[in-house]
């Protein structure tokens, strides 16, 4: 029989695909979940998974939760609120909740951690977000077990807070008088890829400690990726870079379009200046993967709003439910 793996962060864009992909493959899950609602909204699995309550700003729900376990996934983050002057309140949350779980991790014995984080270079002056990712990061690893991570810039699937923003962005607007950060180079990767390698990682002990660069096959800029998903959509989109718009400005300007959370346009809007591509491709050997190309990653991700996990976020126009309540 194969392990039970600790899945934190299974109500999220990702968490609950992953969910899906490793019941598919046979493994027995256990779910960390704040509320398990959430996770009610989801398909049907295979095997049903265990939930436990855990929340990882309360270290004392967390030691039962992780007994017996070898293997955890930490897809967490706490952007979002509803006040543009608060966003910058995820980076004590988040540094919080990686200490109270690296410790709860040390407790109870787990071997490996696999963290999904972002892209971007530390020399790079890198907004909050980033580099609170990559905080989250070295203190995932300070601890005794071994943490994996992978570091991906926009992930393309239905749901996740950077393809919603491209997306309600050329929605709704025929013409887009875009920030400079249109031409900010970028290596986004298909949702699927991501299951791929997260998956694969757990199954090749050689990525244990390792932290690996994750991207799909293309790198441009986010007017080509619009580009690309106004073309996939028959939209007939202009998109034009407009040098003085700062990324302030550009902040106020996505929040005003799309309907996610300020908490979250905020902080990613900020890091868009950031270019986010690969500076090493060893998860290419460690564990193959079919990359797509992004006009299949869209498609896809439009696609599976009918049938796949994606569906969970029809109801709510795009929204997923984890970013409607953050
Ligand atoms: N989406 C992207 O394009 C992208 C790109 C690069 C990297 N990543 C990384 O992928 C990881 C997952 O992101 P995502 O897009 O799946 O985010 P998401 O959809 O917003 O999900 C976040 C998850 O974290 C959970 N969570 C937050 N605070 C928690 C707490 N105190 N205790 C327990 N659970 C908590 C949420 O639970 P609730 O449902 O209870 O709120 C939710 O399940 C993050 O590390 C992110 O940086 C994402």
């Amino acid at each position: 029989m194969k392990p039970k793996i600790l899945l934190t962060g299974a109500t999220g864009f990702i968490g609950k695909r992953l969910l899906y992909k490793l019941d598919q493959s046979g493994y027995r899950v256990r779910c960390l979940v704040r509320s398990s609602e959430k996770l009610a909204l989801a398909l049907p699995v295979e095997n049903e998974p265990e939930i436990v309550y855990g929340d990882i700003l309360k270290p004392e729900t967390l030691d039962g939760a992780l007994e017996g376990i070898e293997t955890a996934y930490y897809l967490v983050h706490s952007m979002g609120g509803r006040s543009p002057r608060k966003f910058l309140e995820f980076e004590t949350r988040d540094r919080k909740a990686a200490q109270n779980f690296i410790t709860a991790a040390d407790n109870a014995g787990i071997k490996r951690i696999i963290y999904l984080g972002g892209l971007g270079d530390v020399g790079d002056k890198l907004s909050h977000h980033l580099a609170s990712r990559q905080e989250v990061g070295r203190i995932l690893q300070s601890g005794r077990c071994k943490t994996t991570i992978l570091r991906a810039a926009v992930i393309i699937g239905a749901g996740g807070a950077g393809f919603e923003i491209i997306r309600y962005l050329v929605e709704r607007l025929p013409v887009l008088l875009c920030p400079k950060w249109v031409y900010t180079m970028n290596q986004p990767i298909a949702v699927e890829n991501v299951m791929d390698y997260l998956q694969g990682c757990m199954e090749n002990p050689d990525t244990a400690g390792m932290s690996l660069d994750i991207g799909g096959p293309q790198i441009l800029g986010y007017a080509d990726l619009m580009r690309i998903y106004a073309k996939t959509r028959g939209l007939k989109r202009l998109i034009i870079g407009v040098p003085f718009f700062s990324t302030r400005l550009s902040s106020y300007w996505v929040n005003l379009i799309t309907p996610l959370p300020a908490g979250i346009v905020f902080a990613l809007a900020e890091g868009l200046r950031n270019e986010a591509v690969c500076r090493e491709n060893h998860i290419r050997e460690m564990v193959p993967a079919n990359l797509l190309p992004m006009d299949q990653a869209i498609c896809n991700a439009l696609a599976e709003e009918q049938s796949g996990p994606g569906a969970i976020s029809r109801q709510s126009c795009f929204l997923s439910e984890s970013l409607k309540n953050a």
